[in-house]
């Protein structure tokens, strides 16, 4: 082979889980390198609670400026009790707002499957949820997470908190069109969720979305659901849905609603693109509580590092990945969080080695 494909992968591993589960993805990592014949040169830097607490920045410059250099970024957690009280701009969860700034990554693509193994994991009914297949297009660099006027005030009858959510239409445009564009490869159907029966930026958010969709995307499948209604149908009749199109908030939300349906947080990966590096980290946050019990469960981390190849154009090895996956759950794998009663549950490190294995003896074709 004459192709000498490096990437360079810069890992932030964060708070609580976040350190076993990058681990254990970046073992997954390796392995399809060696067995798709790429290489990596992956890096580790602080952010989020542990950066603030090793330089009082929750996104030093050091880490910046690896992850700009990066061709990928892979994150595990941020957050703990430990920093709760800590005054606005001091928290970890800053250092992940700001990185996902930094990078611009504006596309927050959360997919959401119930694979057949687990559907009787699910707190819903088996037959209602199995065979869902739907992914969350949430906006993540605008909205109520940035807008300003923000903060609290002294009013005159007392203290007064305020945020303010607001897009531009520029804004919209470019995250209908990602969701447009994901829906063309996949079921071609988007609904697009706000809240227009009472909010103004919604409105706006429904009359760009639709103009989006009749003057480039006519031939998708587009409706429009209020987020409430949308929380609603997301647990009745959760096939229903392709893509969920949404803004920050709203997507923020639903998507820890969605992860309900596959019965685990532990299950889910998550893309942010739209700048040039991207940024894939899982759904879950830092879970202080299981932190070093070897409860974690890696599969979210694992499978975000599956978003991270297709991504680099890896295609293969990220489909490989997948299949590993499946295969270590069909073979009966499970994390305390996927064990129902009665199945022995399986830890961290032994799941991310049942992953590598299962890839290192998978097919390349030539
Ligand atoms: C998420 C998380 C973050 C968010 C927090 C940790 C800032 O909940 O990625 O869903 O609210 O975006
Ligand atoms: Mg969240």
């Amino acid at each position: 082979m004459t192709d000498n494909r490096t990437y360079r992968l810069a890992v932030l591993p964060g708070d609580g889980i976040g350190p076993e589960v990058t681990r254990e993805a970046v073992r997954v990592l390796e392995a399809a390198a060696g067995r798709f014949g790429f290489r990596l040169e992956a890096t580790t830097h602080p952010v989020g609670g542990a950066a603030l607490d090793a330089s009082g920045d929750p996104l030093p410059p050091e880490t910046q400026a690896a992850c700009r250099a990066a061709d990928a970024v892979l994150l595990g957690a941020v957050g703990g009790p430990a920093w709760d009280e800590a005054p606005p701009g001091r928290r970890p969860e800053d250092g992940l707002l700001r990185l996902r700034r930094l990078l611009g990554a504006f596309a927050n693509l959360r997919p959401v499957t119930v694979p057949a193994a687990l559907a009787g994991a699910s707190p819903l009914r088996p037959e209602r949820v199995a065979g869902t297949d739907l992914v969350i297009v949430r906006e993540l660099t605008g909205g109520i997470y940035f807008g300003t006027p923000r903060g609290i005030e002294q009013g005159p009858e007392g203290r007064r908190g305020v945020n303010t959510m607001r897009y531009d239409e520029a804004e919209i445009e470019r995250i209908a069109t990602v969701a447009f564009e994901l829906a063309a490869r996949r079921r071609g159907r988007v609904t697009s969720v706000d809240k227009a029966n009472v909010l103004d930026v919604s409105r706006l958010w429904r009359e760009v979305v639709t103009s989006v969709h009749r003057d480039r995307f006519p031939e998708i499948e587009l409706d429009h659901l209020y987020v409430d209604n949308a929380a609603m149908q997301l647990v009745r009749d959760p096939r229903r849905f392709d893509v969920v199109l949404t803004a920050n908030l709203f997507g923020d939300i639903l998507s820890d609603l969605a992860a309900t349906l596959p019965g685990s947080l532990g299950l889910l990966p998550s893309a942010s693109i739209g700048g040039g590096v991207g940024l894939f980290e899982p759904v879950h946050g830092s879970a202080p509580d299981l932190a070093g019990t070897g409860r974690a469960n890696p599969l979210a981390a694992i499978l975000s590092g599956a978003m991270l190849l297709e991504h680099l154009g890896e295609s293969d090895a990220a489909a490989a990945v997948r299949r590993a996956v499946a295969s270590t759950l069909d073979d009966g794998f499970r994390t305390p969080d996927l064990a129902g009663d009665g199945e022995a549950a399986c830890s961290t490190q032994a799941m991310g080695a049942a992953v590598c294995e299962r890839l290192e003896s998978t097919e390349v074709m030539a």
